[in-house]
């Protein structure tokens, strides 16, 4: 497979106060990959970074062949990156559709807008009931549905999510993750950062365990989920 994401000796602080310390993680084409880690692990942190939003103290992020340490945020959509931030980050006072038609925006996502407004439709039939819905109305499962529609609406070739299970009931989380395995076949390759390992787990194809700002263990769904740490930290097993 080849690669997409690479981010190569990462630091990032916030003033004095380093919190990622030479961070070395990939994702490849078609792959879901999961950063998995507790409250202040540094999760948000790590694809602030990626998307350009943090300065970088050290390192290099690399995307589809692109150094993109010069490449200004706001760019970033038209080269394939979407990014669904902590606590979703739709416009509240928008409806539904018109926050699905601003994620549409860059050129990429104008291309066949019509086309990926079926899919993220097809994908959430609950959405597609509630076009005309102010965002804010929305329950906290619709109103991540809608974020992640949003990010898809941009054609993305790679989708970051900010712990989308954040304040949604078990069962929500489940319907939102069965969807992101869904995401995949329609092309985006998936990094998803969370705290909820349980549910994270089963979807990603690698993890990586992310803790006081280090990438302290890496490996495949198996080798995670038969981990003796993992399961006694993480999985309460
Ligand atoms: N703007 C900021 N200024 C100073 N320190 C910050 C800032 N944002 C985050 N931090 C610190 O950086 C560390 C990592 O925070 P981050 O939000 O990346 O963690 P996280 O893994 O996303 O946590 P959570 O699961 O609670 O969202 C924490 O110790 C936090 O207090
Ligand atoms: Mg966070």
């Amino acid at each position: 497979m080849s690669e997409l994401l690479k981010v190569e000796n990462l630091v990032v602080a916030y003033g004095d106060l380093e919190v990622l310390h030479d961070i070395n993680i990939r994702v490849d084409k078609g792959e879901i990959v999961a950063v998995l880690g507790s409250n202040g692990a540094g999760k948000t942190t790590l694809l602030q970074a990626i998307s350009g939003l943090l300065p970088l103290r050290r390192g290099r992020v690399i995307f589809d062949t692109r150094e993109l340490t010069r490449i200004p945020a706001h760019e970033l959509p038209s080269l394939g990156m979407a990014h669904v931030p902590q606590g979703r980050g739709i416009f509240t006072t928008l409806t539904v559709m018109e926050n699905l038609t601003i994620g549409a925006w860059n050129p990429r996502g104008k291309k066949e807008r019509e086309r990926h407004l079926n899919q993220v439709f097809d994908l959430f039939p609950r959405l597609k009931d509630r076009t005309g819905q102010m965002a804010a109305t929305l329950s906290g499962g619709e109103q991540q549905m809608l974020a992640i529609g949003r990010a898809l609406m941009q054609n993305p070739l790679l989708l970051m999510l900010d712990e989308p299970s954040l304040g949604l009931a078990p069962i929500l989380v489940e319907a939102v993750f069965a969807t992101v395995e869904k995401i995949i076949a329609q092309g985006p390759s998936i990094l998803l950062v969370e705290q909820n390992i349980f549910y994270a787990i089963d979807l990603a194809s690698r993890c990586y365990l992310l803790e006081n700002g280090r990438i302290n263990l890496e490996g495949t769904r198996a080798e995670f989920a038969e981990n003796p740490r993992i399961k006694e930290a993480y999985l309460g097993m």
